[in-house]
């Protein structure tokens, strides 16, 4: 049979029996956030069905709109309008949000607000922008300059931090302050705070060379260490997040910009040492990265989905070079492990995605045991996003 008649011989079948599911796509990519879509996540509502700011449906939303700008299918676009809909009230408000909390996870969702504002010319989303935008101006720093993650963890800049509020400053400024400077140069001095404070040196015991989870300046946190304040770890979904905010700045970033060039060399020292602190033999990579195979620890799946949109993007736009295409075959290779292991089918034809933990926080010791004891989830939001962003980037090679 051709793929074609593989297709309707599916949707036939699917009929007869009455199931309401359409032939799973060839595409994994598709096949993954048409099966989020059909479970109702990242819509914009919370699990009681109420408006609720959530990073995870910025990230989701951020997904869908790569999956239509490759597929030109409406379907992805009207999902992405529907979540924020759901969200942003007609004149503009963003419901259930509340700005005094100087959560910067929040401002997650700003990008696709700004994005639907540029495809609409709808002033809601412009007044949802501008809100999100208004949370930056007052948000709570360091005595150096960077963000808090949130105003319950004073004086920590996480890593997670710059993916959840810096695209969205960057992508602000571009569309409404292109030649302000102040903040160009404010969202560059998020991005080298951050790494400044976090990069693990080359002799630390175990070294990645990466990064630790976040860092305080200012000592109090019980894990800050005495030097530079960072964090006891390295955790890969961190590591992820930030590898995808130096990927995705890029775009948006004016070159012309001092700025750039210290983005860019960022990525170039990260996207190789992603590539050489895989596990040799799965390919993927450990939970707690800086303690490899230690009792407990295991192999997440939203990591290893950030590293590889990250290092196939990082490639495909030429600002990483990988003259022996090791850096490629190493991300299709943690690609072929999570369709073997991770990507499941559910009886229904929806595909299932498993082993991403729920949480990593740094409220907490901070330590080993902690990370290892954070439950897992099925089908787990911030994982299957960036498993749609892998797969986009894997079947564009
Ligand atoms: C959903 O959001 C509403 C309104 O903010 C809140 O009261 C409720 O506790 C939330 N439910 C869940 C499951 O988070
Ligand atoms: C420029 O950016 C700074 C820092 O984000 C901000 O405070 C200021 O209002 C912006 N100025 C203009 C003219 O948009
Ligand atoms: C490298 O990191 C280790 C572990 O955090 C620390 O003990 C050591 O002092 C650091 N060395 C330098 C040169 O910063
Ligand atoms: C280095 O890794 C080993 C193996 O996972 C682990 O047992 C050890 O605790 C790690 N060392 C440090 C200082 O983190
Ligand atoms: C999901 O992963 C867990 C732990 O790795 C495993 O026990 C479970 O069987 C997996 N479930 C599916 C449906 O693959």
């Amino acid at each position: 049979m051709t793929t074609k008649s593989i297709k309707l011989w599916l949707a036939f079948g699917a009929l007869l029996s009455g199931v309401a599911t359409q032939a799973r796509p060839e595409s994994v990519a598709e096949w993954n956030a048409q099966s989020i879509m059909a479970r109702g996540q990242g819509n914009g509502l919370n699990a009681t069905g109420h408006p609720s700011v959530s990073y995870e449906h910025g990230e989701f939303q951020w997904a869908l709109r790569l999956l239509y700008e490759r597929t030109g299918d409406k379907q992805y676009y009207d999902y992405m309008q529907k979540s924020v809909d759901n969200l942003v009230a007609p004149d503009g408000t963003i419901r259930n949000y509340n700005l005094q909390e100087y959560n910067i996870d929040h401002v997650r969702v700003g990008p696709t607000c700004l994005h639907l504002y540029k495809k609409t010319g709808l002033k809601k989303y412009k007044i949802a922008a501008d809100t999100f935008r208004s949370q930056l101006e007052t948000h709570p720093r360091n005595s150096e300059g960077q963000f808090w993650h949130k105003k319950i963890y004073p004086h920590q800049g996480w890593l997670d931090g710059i993916y959840m509020g810096d695209i969205f400053y960057a992508d602000y400024a571009k569309v409404f302050q292109p030649r302000n400077n102040t903040a160009w140069s404010d969202i560059a001095l998020q991005f080298k705070l951050q790494w400044e404070h976090t990069l693990q040196n080359a002799t630390a015991p175990n070294s990645t060379q990466t990064l630790y989870h976040g860092y305080d300046n200012s000592g109090v946190a019980p894990w800050a260490s005495a030097d530079r304040g960072h964090s006891l770890e390295v955790w890969n979904r961190a590591v992820g997040w930030y590898a995808m905010a130096l990927v995705d700045i890029l775009d948006i970033f004016p070159k012309t910009h001092p700025g750039y060039a210290m983005i860019l060399a960022q990525l170039r020292h990260l996207i190789p040492k992603l590539r050489d602190s895989a596990d040799k033999k799965s390919g993927v990579w450990w939970l707690v990265m800086s303690q490899p195979g230690r009792a407990g620890n295991y192999f997440e799946s939203s990591g290893a989905a950030m590293f590889i949109y990250a290092s196939l993007k990082a490639v495909r736009l030429g600002h990483v070079k990988d003259r022996d295409g090791s850096i490629v075959k190493s991300m299709k290779k943690a690609y072929s492990y999570a369709l073997k292991n991770w990507v499941f089918e559910n009886p229904d034809g929806t595909m299932g995605w498993n082993n991403t933990v729920i949480v990593g926080s740094l409220v907490s010791s901070g330590d080993y045991p902690y990370y290892i004891a954070q439950p897992i989830n099925m089908n787990d939001l911030k994982g299957a996003a960036a498993f749609v962003m892998a797969s986009v980037e894997v079947e564009a090679l």
